[in-house]
């Protein structure tokens, strides 16, 4: 029997603890209860419906309907509902997955996969694998890594290492030693005061350069970043930036790590951020919509030469030490199989692009009216976010409560938002139609206009 409406809020926030929230903050003010959902919208347990503008957390791709990867689920429970593929044995629906993979990424020149439990491993995944590709080359100096201040990177060690943003780090400190972070193409601020996007590229490009000259080029093992910053406030680089970025670590002997935990499967408008830029990477981590988000699971990909690395070595170095309990899970890969094929189906990087601009353009339309919208991001796929400040000459920062009364109104008028620092951030499945994107903008103008 479900425990009765009065019985959760009794004990909401009461006995865990919710990630990325201030324990007290979340008993003196409880989080909502999501209960169901239906297509691109959630219900909450008071019967509150809205529109999801966060789409889950960047996953939920197909919306919360999505029949056959719920099938799919289902059937592999009754037929396979675990096997382990660490040496010595595998699955049947881990090895079809695998192909659909490779012919999925062959554009982007990745061949293999290495299947991971959500995006933090699949970034810890890429990492350790950078290490060990150079290992194997005779080239074991090659230890640290690069990564783009805001960047998000998810919450393991490593991860937390190569982050952008001390939210995620000051607290766990001291992490991994031999990170190094590079200024983000973010035109809103950035130290160099440059808004205009090509220039500030250049400029970021050129940073790279001298923290590449000033380690030492024989002491990097990788550079990781999102083809769009996604957490950090949805920064969009100029088209020039990861193709620069591509170049300067190929000249260099630096493996190029795309994390594309977010933009993998079609959220940019693309089927890849990397594809989106013109760039092969030599690995990229992907989770989060590979399953829809209806079950924890990732893969990082494997660019055809790192394969070859490994695949041809005689030494003994090439043997991975490194995986987890529910690497390529079966249930997992049976809802990534469903998943990709109903991706294809819908061709989602189509309506990705055009709600994705309507999106956009409504956002847009939304700081003509608002004073408080210092910036507003996005015009690459569903991916769109409005920063809040308090001065739009000075830029100084909104008051803390803006963002909250924005989200709490919006909430009200029938759109679930969400808030990150100053930013007000907009990841919808990619399945909505024109009237849910309407229902989104109506909502955000609703809660602009409450404050
Ligand atoms: C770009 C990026 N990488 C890694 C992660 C971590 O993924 P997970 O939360 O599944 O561990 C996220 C999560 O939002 C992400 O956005």
């Amino acid at each position: 029997m479900p425990r009765d409406e009065n019985f959760l809020k009794a004990n909401n926030a009461r006995h865990l603890w919710h990630p990325m929230a201030h324990p007290a903050d979340s008993q003196r003010n409880p989080p909502t209860i999501v209960t169901g959902a239906q297509g691109v919208r959630i219900t909450d347990i008071n019967g509150h419906e809205v529109v999801d503008g966060v789409g889950g957390l960047w996953n939920v791709n197909l919306g919360y309907s999505c029949e056959p990867v719920k099938a799919a689920i289902a059937a592999q429970l009754d037929k396979l509902p675990y096997y382990s593929i660490f040496r010595g044995t595998s699955n049947d629906a881990v090895i079809e997955l695998s192909g659909e993979l490779r012919d999925f990424f062959e554009p982007d020149g990745l061949t293999r996969a290495f299947f991971t439990s959500g995006g933090s491993d699949s970034v810890e995944t890429a990492l350790r694998l950078a290490r060990q590709y150079h290992k194997i080359r005779g080239e074991s100096g090659r230890v640290k890594f690069l990564s783009l201040k805001k960047g998000y990177h998810g919450t393991h060690f490593g991860g937390a290492s190569v982050n952008g943003n001390a939210n995620f780090r000051t607290a766990y400190e001291p992490l991994l030693a031999g990170c190094h972070h590079i200024p983000a193409p973010y035109t809103y601020r950035n130290p160099f005061n440059e808004s205009d996007p090509q220039r500030l590229a250049q400029l970021c490009l050129q940073a790279l350069e001298d923290e590449i000259a000033f380690q030492g080029a024989g002491t990097i093992a990788a550079f990781i970043m999102e083809p769009i910053l996604g957490a950090g406030g949805i920064i969009v680089p100029h088209e020039s930036f990861m193709p620069g970025v591509a170049e300067i670590c190929r000249r260099n002997g630096i493996l190029l790590i795309a994390d594309e935990v977010i933009t993998g499967f079609g959220r940019t408008g693309a089927w890849s951020g990397s594809r989106l830029w013109g760039v092969k990477p030599d690995l990229m981590c992907t989770a989060k919509a590979i399953t829809n988000g209806f079950f924890p699971f990732g893969a990082v990909m494997i660019a055809d030469h790192f394969a070859e690395t490994f695949e041809k070595d005689e030494t003994g170095r090439a043997t991975i030490g490194h995986g987890y309990t529910y690497s390529g899970h079966p249930v997992g890969a049976a809802a990534a199989l469903a998943c990709l094929a109903e991706t294809r189906r819908l061709n989602v990087v189509e309506n990705a692009a055009a709600r994705g601009e309507q999106l956009y353009r409504g956002a847009l339309a939304l700081q003509e009216k608002y004073d408080v919208i210092g910036d507003v991001r996005g015009g690459r796929g569903l991916m769109v976010a409005l920063e809040l400040v308090g001065d739009r000459t000075t830029k100084a920062p909104a008051d803390k409560t803006t963002p909250a009364i924005v989200h709490e109104t919006a909430y009200k008028a029938g759109a679930m938002i969400r808030v990150s620092g100053p930013n007000i951030l907009m990841s919808p499945p990619l399945v909505l139609t024109s009237d849910d994107v309407q229902v989104l903008l109506n909502a955000l103008d609703a809660g602009l206009s409450a404050l």
